[in-house]
């Protein structure tokens, strides 16, 4: 995989694809550390004398604008990191990009509206996003791949546009693949893996992966009952997937075979309510052990005892991944768990790699200082596919 280094980019038009989808309140970008990561790779481009167009995707709006997912928030708070003005184009491959990438300076930026506003970058006829991949080509020379949070997605500008211009990896994703080599590739171990998030359907195939690779496996959020219940305990109203039952069965029993330890929450934090996260009003819940939560009630964090238990469980690992919040975290009386969890790998001597999405906000949230971890990536389900082991099509399409 070339870098950018090896392109000569002085007086070129350089196609800077980024993930700039970051979580808006309104108009208010309230976590930038995708914009922040991605900013040094633009900056350098600049400082040699690129032209820069800068594109990503924001949301999921669906193939047509929408104002409440315009990048323009992103585009501006670019310009800020960069202390550099960057223009801004309102469309993807019409007037408004033509006119503002022509005016382009060597060293100056801009970026397109939402890649998504177009159907053809996401579609799944291939002539559609090829169709879309050759208008967007037209507006650059080379092409530098750097959302890393988005190479999962066959989309026209991850996939089909490097393979009509010269391509390079941009720093950011350099960095990420260097990270998750490490975890793939002679792993020091012990090697923990703390997975939470809601839905265990998301994560059956990295645990499927996992449990020949890693040492232990704690298991907290939302897809924890799935496994309590297929134990036999009754979860009340908490979230849960009956149907994966059979598959988290198989998995409980594929963990003791291989000798990976597989830890489920031995207490949790119940509520007959789901928290108000917009007012945040003070909850009501009791802290109940996990396999005595009545029928009314839902677990929204792991308690005080599993805390506990994970920090133990974390305290000698040599390489830890974590992905997935252990309770419902935006709320303050369920951020908890979360915490425990950030804390045990902020106290840890291992090499720290947090995937992207929900645990990476979560813990710029709960105010961490990103520097105590070794590596917090930008991608959340791209970071989870790559330790799948599977093609990512972004990093595939920058392989030649
Ligand atoms: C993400 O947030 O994980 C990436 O930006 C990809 O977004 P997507 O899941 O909407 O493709």
């Amino acid at each position: 995989m070339k870098t950018i280094d090896d392109l000569q980019v002085a007086g070129q038009r350089v196609f800077v694809r980024a993930d700039l989808n970051v979580p808006l309140d309104g108009t208010t970008i309230t976590d930038d550390g995708r914009i922040r990561a991605v900013a040094p790779t633009i900056a350098k481009l600049a400082e040699r004398g690129a032209k820069v167009i800068v594109a990503s995707h924001l949301g999921r709006p669906k193939g047509a604008p929408d104002p409440a997912f315009s990048l323009g928030p992103a585009a501006q708070r670019l310009g800020e990191l960069l202390g550099q003005s960057v223009a801004f184009a309102t469309d993807t491959v019409g007037e408004s990009a033509a006119a503002v990438t022509a005016g382009l300076a060597d060293g100056q930026v801009a970026v397109l509206e939402n890649l998504r506003f177009n159907p053809g970058e996401t579609s799944k006829d291939d002539a559609e996003r090829g169709a879309f991949a050759d208008r967007l080509a037209a507006l650059a020379d080379l092409y530098v791949g750097d959302g890393f949070g988005a190479v999962h997605r066959k989309h026209a500008s991850v996939y089909d546009l490097p393979q009509r211009l010269p391509h390079a990896a941009g720093d950011l994703i350099a960095t990420e693949v260097g990270v998750l080599k490490k975890l793939t590739e002679d792993v020091k171990r012990p090697y923990v893996v703390v997975l939470g998030g809601a839905k265990v359907s998301d994560k059956l195939a990295v645990i499927d992966e996992l449990l020949g690779k890693a040492d232990r496996l704690l298991i907290g959020g939302g897809m924890a009952y799935t496994f309590l219940k297929a134990k036999g305990y009754e979860v009340g109203i908490s979230l849960l997937q009956e149907d994966q039952i059979p598959v988290v069965t198989e998995y409980m029993e594929r963990a003791e075979k291989n000798g990976v330890e597989l830890v489920l929450p031995v207490d949790v934090l119940a509520s007959t309510d789901f928290p108000d996260l917009k007012t945040k009003a003070p909850a009501t819940f009791d802290t109940l052990d996990a396999d005595k939560i009545p029928s009314d009630k839902e677990g929204l964090d792991i308690g005080p005892k599993t805390r506990e238990l994970y920090a133990s469980k974390l305290a000698d690992a040599a390489t830890v991944f974590w992905n997935g919040p252990l309770g419902v975290f935006e709320h303050p009386d369920y951020a908890g768990g979360t915490r425990a969890i950030a804390q045990a790998l902020v106290d840890s001597d291992a090499f720290t790699v947090v995937g992207g999405g929900d645990s990476a906000a979560a813990v710029r949230l709960l105010g961490f200082d990103e520097k105590a971890f070794g590596h917090i990536s930008t991608g959340g389900g791209a970071s989870l596919e790559y330790l799948e082991g599977k093609t990512l099509p972004g990093l595939a399409a920058l392989e030649d």
